[in-house]
């Protein structure tokens, strides 16, 4: 999955230029830039590629989902229903805005069950936030149908999978609003860096100066800017997004290589009596980034997983049992454990909405292995990844 793997000269070039100018920030020192733009450049070129009307980049994937909620007006007791597969990141940033992180089951797509969804909507309810992990995606037409009726914000995390698409739509941009990251081990990387898409021009306008301290960058002289709300700092610096910048060209490049070495240990899989693969919703194009695949039950899932990894076949997953990505192991949610005292009625409306198991995800994620497809697989490699699945699932 990640870019660093092909990290190259396009990369250094870019980040040389913003070097030569000695412009670090992305506002500003208009005379000394020598044109050089690159969060700007950035923004355009990714809202190009996800056919939104607009792009905004930020510091990390987890600054642009309060970013959003904050733009879309979440905040003090909203409830935010999300799914109990994501990354630590989804909660943060529902608790940083005082909302809270309603965790809502799973099905077979590993990411969430619009009937669970359904039934875990209250008046509080704002917003449904699908995580398309791993690459594939939630059923983003049920999911949307539900949100429509309700009048919610759906908000799509796609930092696991940018370049997939939905019904034809890239995700990230079928929703209100999505959510990207390019930290280091994301498919395209900034080094640290974030992005959220939308149509919405107040989404937008909102989500621009919030993310720097609540400037309107109306007018050249930033001392003199308007600060129509709040803010905070969540800017990218010029240097990582001209790495994002260079990366976000080789995107297309980059799926394309996932999408085959993806293709042929799938074929291996599809072959293996007992296997079944996780489910696309009808519409949906993954963008290849991991091989999800279901065995039999929880047991064969850590008897498998252990002994593809004894046979030298690393970056394959058991999220059941990961500290970062799945409900089992989050204590530090469960308690609300944090460094400064939270509001009592954050406390209190938390643990009034927290079920104590999520029997349904568990039935998916225990039997669940994800392979991670990396970029610089050679054909050798391929092959002996591709004997080692044959021989330890046969
Ligand atoms: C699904 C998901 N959402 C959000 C994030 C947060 O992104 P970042 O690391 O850029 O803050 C990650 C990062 O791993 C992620 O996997």
């Amino acid at each position: 999955m990640p870019g660093f793997e092909l990290f190259g000269e396009s990369e250094r070039t870019s980040v040389s230029e913003v070097l030569d100018t000695g412009v670090l920030m992305r506002y500003g020192f208009d005379p000394m830039r020598n044109g050089h733009w690159k969060a700007l450049e950035l923004e355009k070129a990714l809202a190009r590629r996800m056919q939104t009307r607009h792009a905004h980049v930020v510091s990390s994937g987890t600054a642009a989902l309060a970013v959003a909620m904050a733009s879309a007006g979440v905040g003090a007791g909203d409830e935010v229903i999300l799914p109990t597969f994501t990354f630590v990141a989804s909660f943060e940033a529902v608790l940083a805005l005082g909302a809270i992180p309603v965790l809502c089951d799973i099905d077979d797509t590993l990411t969430l069950d619009p009937e669970a969804v359904r039934k875990a909507i209250t008046p509080a309810t704002r917003v449904i936030m699908p995580v398309h992990m791993c690459g594939s995606m939630a059923d983003l037409r049920a999911l949307k149908a539900i949100s429509d009726a309700h009048g919610l914000v759906l908000l799509e995390d796609a930092c696991q999978a940018i370049g997939g698409s939905f019904e034809g739509k890239p995700l990230g941009s079928f929703g209100d609003v999505g959510c990207f990251s390019f930290d280091y081990v994301k498919t395209i990387t900034c080094g640290e860096g974030g992005a959220l898409i939308t149509d919405s021009e107040e989404i937008y306008q909102r989500a621009q100066a919030y993310s720097d301290h609540g400037h309107d960058h109306i007018g050249s002289d930033r001392g003199a800017e308007g600060h129509p709300h709040l803010g905070f700092n969540y800017r990218i610096s010029e240097l990582n997004a001209a790495v994002g910048l260079a990366q976000l060209a080789r995107l297309d490049d980059f799926l394309g290589i996932q999408e085959k070495h993806y293709s042929h240990l799938r074929t291996i899989l599809e072959n293996i009596p007992g296997i079944t693969l996780r489910r696309v919703p009808e519409g949906g194009v993954e963008n290849y980034s991991f091989l999800n695949f279901f065995l039999p039950g929880e047991s064969t899932a850590r008897k498998v997983h252990k002994a593809l990894l004894e046979a030298g076949f690393d970056g394959v997953f058991y999220w059941y049992d990961n500290n970062w990505h799945y409900y089992r192991r989050w204590e530090h949610l469960r308690d609300l454990t944090s460094l400064s005292k939270l509001p009592e009625t954050t406390k209190e409306h938390f643990l009034s909405r927290q079920a104590t198991a999520y029997p349904d995800s568990d039935h998916w994620m225990g039997r669940t292995l994800s392979i991670l497809i990396k970029l610089g697989w050679d054909q050798q490699e391929l092959d002996r990844r591709a004997a080692i699945l044959e021989d330890v699932l046969s």
